[in-house]
This record gives structure tokens, C-alpha cells and sequence, in this order.
């Protein structure tokens, strides 16, 4: 196969193309001929070396991707060779084959073309997860989605209006937040000089906000607490803002407040086919009918992976950057 491999730790001029062995699923596996994978942050944060795979896992980068069934292990029913999918993977994405366990395959959404769909793994397992699995965001709730116009973002803010909520977001430019509005945000804050605190409460008569879906970390830990309703729901899922914050519990404690943190990455395998089976069942059929949909900023070959990472670095893409192979 041909894989995108990284000579050492640094910056994107690490990244190149190889020719490396095709991986064999094992049992309760499949393999897939790849047709599109997508840039994670995670990836960049890996290419770095400060995100290393998950023991077993794949060290080729690469958390997503769509293609055909290539072939099943041992003990695999549920997928046939040449079925169309899409996977959540550990690793291995940025390769014309990779192997994942069945439980994280998921079929293409009717109505999504097969690269497209290489879009959809990691935002929809990371927001259906967070957002509505761990948080529990109701309908009539309203949420407070940071970045909405990153990959995570674009995809929270149209699952979550899909599901009755009202969506306040944050983002670096007004064109990105005019795009935000689009996809179904009902209030925008820029980021770079509006407090969002003082927003969200303004918005939402002093109520503050029901679910907050953090990628900042510890650089809006106090403001996200603030910035709460009673019994809200901060879940943090990013670190963009650095890992050691101050919490003022008194805070917390008087809004019986909730502070969660995950990723995704390292949850056991069962844990992840049952997000993944979740996914299928709740937020395909908003895909298929339309209301959310894969937002793609651009599709590059796998060659290109470097200039793809140069791209996410520079914080120029609205939504997700595609590979093709
Ligand atoms: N824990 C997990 O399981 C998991 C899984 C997937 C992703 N993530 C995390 O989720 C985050 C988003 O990932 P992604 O793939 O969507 O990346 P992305 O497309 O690069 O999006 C990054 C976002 O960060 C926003 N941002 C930058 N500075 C900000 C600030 N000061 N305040 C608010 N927003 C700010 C950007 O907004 P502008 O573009 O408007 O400047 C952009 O929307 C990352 O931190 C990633 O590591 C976590």
C-alpha cells in the first residue's frame, strides 16, 4: 500500500509517501481500500510526537476514513467485501489500506458521496458522544459550541439545531461566523473581541448556557464555568488552550455544575463501537434527510498531506480537510 509516513518529530516537511505492506485483518477486523481520509488536529499534535497511538494501534497517522471492504476477518458478519463505509480509526488513515475493528465501521450515509463521507467519523462520534451521550443536551437546551467553524464545530452546531437546540458559538472572523449562522447558529461571538461570557448570558436573559462544548481547555475553564447555567454541562474535548487551569468550585458548586473531559482516541474498543452503532441509529438519518450535512473545505491528494497540515495549522479552513488516495 501506499502510506504517508513522518521521518522523526516536527513540523509538516516531516511527512512523506511510502510503500509499506498491506495490513491483514485479524479476527473481529476488517480491511479497507481507502478512498479519503481526513487532517485531524490530533494529527498534528502526533506528527509533533506529543500524541503517540494507542498501544496495538497503527503509528501511521490518520483517525478517519471512507472506502470499500477489502476484506473481514475471521468471526466478521456484519460486513461483506465491497460494502461502502466509513471508520473511526486508532490510526492508519493516511494509507490506500488500513484495518480497524468491525464495531467502528459505519455504512455511508445515503445521500453523502463516498469521499465526502471520509468527513463524518471523528465529528459525529466526538459530538453525538459529548453533546448528547455524556452531556444528555435536550431539546429547547441551548448549547455554547467554541470554534464553530472548525471541523468539530460546523458539524456540533448543525446536530444540535437539528435537535431543537438553540446554538451560540464562538469564531475568529466574521465571514467564518456568517458561515456559523448558515449552518444554524443563532447567536455568533467573535472570539477575538467580545466576551463570551458577558454574550451568552446577555443572550439567554441570565440563564447562561445549558451544554458547553470546549476546545480551548484550560485558557476558558473559568470563563466556560461562568458562563453555565444551573446544572450545566461543560464538557472540554480540546486542549488548544493549554492543559492546567484554576476552577473556582464554589461556582461550580452553586450551579451544581458538571466539568467532563474525554478523547475519544483512547477509549476501549467496545466503547467505540457502541458510539459508532449510536451514530448510525441517531445522526445518519439527520445526514440522509439532509439537515446536517459533511462541511468540507477542501480535498487534496494523499501526496499533499503536508501542504493539508500546513493548511490546518494556518487556521484558513472552515470544516474539514479531505485526502483522497
Ligand atoms: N477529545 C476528543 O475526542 C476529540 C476528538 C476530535 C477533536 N477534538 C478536539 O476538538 C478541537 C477541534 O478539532 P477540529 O478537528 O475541529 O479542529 P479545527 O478544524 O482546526 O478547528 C479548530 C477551531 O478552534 C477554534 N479556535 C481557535 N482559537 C480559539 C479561541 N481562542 N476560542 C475559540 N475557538 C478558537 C478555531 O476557530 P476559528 O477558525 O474561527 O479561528 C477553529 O474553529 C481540537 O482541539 C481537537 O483536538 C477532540
Amino acid at each position: 500500500m501506499r502510506a504517508v509516513i513522518a521521518s522523526g518529530a516536527g513540523g509538516p516537511d516531516v511527512l512523506s509517501v511510502a510503500e509499506l505492506p498491506d495490513p491483514e485483518p485479524g479476527p473481529g477486523e476488517v480491511a479497507i481500500s481507502v478512498v479519503a481520509t481526513a487532517i485531524n488536529r490530533a494529527d498534528l499534535l502526533q506528527r509533533q510526537g506529543h500524541y503517540p497511538p494507542p498501544p496495538g494501534s497503527s503509528g501511521i497517522i490518520g483517525l478517519e476514513c471512507s472506502g470499500t471492504i477489502d476484506a473481514v476477518g475471521p468471526d466478521v458478519t456484519d460486513w461483506s467485501v465491497g460494502d461502502e463505509v466509513c471508520a473511526l480509526l486508532a490510526g492508519g488513515g493516511y494509507a490506500t489500506k488500513v484495518v480497524v475493528p468491525a464495531g467502528q465501521v459505519m455504512p455511508v450515509p445515503a445521500g453523502v458521496d463516498l469521499v465526502s463521507a471520509a468527513a463524518l467519523p471523528e465529528v459525529a462520534c466526538t459530538v453525538w458522544s459529548n453533546v448528547f451521550m455524556i452531556a444528555a443536551l435536550r431539546p429547547g437546551e441551548n448549547i455554547l459550541v467554541h470554534g464553530g467553524a472548525g471541523g468539530i464545530g460546523t458539524f456540533a452546531i448543525q446536530l444540535a439545531a437539528a435537535n431543537g437546540s438553540r446554538v451560540l458559538t464562538t469564531g475568529g472572523t466574521p465571514e467564518k461566523l456568517a458561515a456559523c449562522a448558515d449552518l444554524g447558529a443563532d447567536v455568533t461571538i467573535n472570539y477575538r473581541d467580545e466576551d463570551f461570557v458577558a454574550v451568552v448570558k446577555e443572550q439567554t436573559d441570565g440563564h447562561g448556557a445549558d451544554v458547553i462544548l470546549d476546545n480551548m481547555g484550560a485558557k476558558y475553564l473559568g470563563r466556560n464555568v461562568d458562563a453555565l447555567a444551573t446544572e450545566g454541562r461543560l464538557v472540554i474535548i480540546g486542549m488548544q488552550g493549554g492543559t492546567r487551569g484554576e476552577l473556582d468550585i464554589s461556582t461550580l458548586l452553586r450551579k451544581r455544575g458538571a466539568v467532563v473531559a474525554t478523547s475519544l482516541r483512547a477509549r476501549p474498543v467496545a466503547d467505540k463501537a457502541a458510539i459508532c452503532a449510536s451514530v448510525v441509529e441517531h445522526v445518519w438519518p439527520l445526514v440522509a434527510d439532509g439537515r446536517v450535512r459533511p462541511i468540507v473545505h477542501g480535498t487534496m491528494p494523499l501526496e499533499e498531506a503536508r501542504a493539508a497540515h500546513e493548511l490546518m495549522e494556518s487556521g484558513d479552513h472552515m470544516g474539514k480537510i479531505l485526502l483522497t488516495t
